[in-house]
């Protein structure tokens, strides 16, 4: 059994993470809209990343006898001023994700709930990641400056995404 409080703000978690799909599949669709079809295939892979983060977290509360309540989902940007842009705005959401994953495990921790804690770690570390990938493409785009050749070469390396 977990808290109250601890069911409720990992249910709140589980809309951040959908939130987070919401956004990653529109920029997807405004990426194949401008014919970037690599970039709209990696938006679409980190789409069903934070699906299976949110389902994740449904079937831990789950086994720990909460009936989940959703909320309602808010509606993401669809339009980008650039391909940077989106990035930018997915590293700056990804720290905002990293902030209220670190703000659970102190609850759990304050709570002696280990079994959340230890629950939470996976996300401790992926969230390292997921804000590295960001950070990584961000200086690609810089580097190139988002046109011609360099665009299209980092639109066919992020097409080649598992
Ligand atoms: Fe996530
Ligand atoms: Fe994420």
């Amino acid at each position: 059994m977990i808290s109250k409080r601890m069911g409720k703000a990992l249910i709140d978690q589980i809309n951040k993470e959908m939130y987070s799909g919401y956004l990653y599949m529109a920029m997807s669709s405004y990426s194949d809209h401008i014919g970037l079809k690599g970039f709209a295939h990696w938006f679409m892979s980190q789409y069903q990343e934070e699906m299976g983060h949110s389902s994740k977290m449904y079937h831990y509360l789950q086994e720990q006898g909460e009936h989940v309540q959703l909320l309602a989902i808010e509606k993401p940007q669809a339009v980008f001023a650039s391909p940077l842009e989106m990035f930018e705005k997915t590293l700056e959401h990804e720290k905002f994700v990293t902030k209220s994953i670190n703000a659970l495990v102190d609850l759990a921790i304050k709570e002696n709930d280990h079994a959340t804690n230890i629950f939470l770690q996976w996300f401790v570390t992926e969230q390292v990641e997921e804000e590295a990938h960001a950070s990584e493409i961000i200086d690609k785009l810089k580097m190139v400056g988002e046109k011609g050749n360099g665009l299209f070469m980092i639109d066919r390396m992020l097409g080649d995404r598992k």
